[in-house]
């Protein structure tokens, strides 16, 4: 009877001698011709525009959102992003008196625009009116989406103060009022995952009865 060699065999070892063959008889030779191009540099274009009165200046590459230039140009991490696709409402700032979504906007669109960020609408010391409602009537949870909704929420009261029709009005010509119904459906474009709908709504409400 032959005595074999015992065979130790490892999962590793059979591996590892797999690709000393493979790169020593098989794999092709990496030439200059194969090699991938040199990155080019990223063109960049200026934009001057005003955030919370201040004066700003931007070298940008030109595809760049006006949220990213925010958060990550201008370090004003209180706007957020959620979804990045114009489906959430959590990147509204008020631009020019009216909201976007700035995920779907380009920052060099801004030229000597007027930006408000949640940063300009009042201080810790100095909260704005809606702010302080919104922390009265506990209208947020994880508060995510909450410096959206409230961005959004001050520009929708300027919008039915200057008479600007909604869809749910029965008769465009009147002029709107601040009614739960109205507030709701220009809310619509906010999501809050939390649900904290109602108490947002309710926040809206006392800071509309107070301006009435
Ligand atoms: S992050 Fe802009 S709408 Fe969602
Ligand atoms: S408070 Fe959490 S998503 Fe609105």
């Amino acid at each position: 009877m032959v005595d074999w060699p015992r065979l130790k065999l490892s999962r590793r070892g059979v591996l590892a001698g797999t690709t000393v063959t493979a790169v020593a008889v098989g794999a092709p030779a990496f030439t200059e011709a194969s090699a991938p191009p040199a990155a080019q540099p990223v063109p960049t274009a200026s934009v001057t525009f005003s955030v919370n009165g201040r004066e700003r200046r931007l070298a940008l590459d030109p595809r760049t959102t006006l949220l990213d230039a925010l958060r990550e140009h201008l370090h004003l991490t209180g706007t957020k992003k959620g979804c990045d696709h114009g489906q959430c409402g959590a990147c509204t700032v008020i631009v020019q008196g009216k909201r976007i979504n700035s995920c779907l906007s380009l920052a060099v669109m801004h030229e000597g625009h007027e930006i408000t960020t949640i940063e300009g609408l009042g201080t810790p010391d100095r909260l704005h009116p809606m702010q302080a409602a919104f922390i009265r009537h506990d209208g947020y949870q994880c508060g995510y989406c909450t410096p959206g909704q409230i961005c959004s929420a001050v520009a929708v009261l300027d919008e039915i103060a200057r008479g600007i029709p909604s869809h749910v009005q029965d008769d465009l010509t009147a002029s709107p009022r601040a009614t739960a119904q109205e507030m709701r459906e220009r809310m619509s474009g906010n999501i809050c995952r939390c649900g904290a709908y109602s108490n947002i709504a309710e926040a809206m409400a006392d800071v509309a009865g107070d301006n009435a």
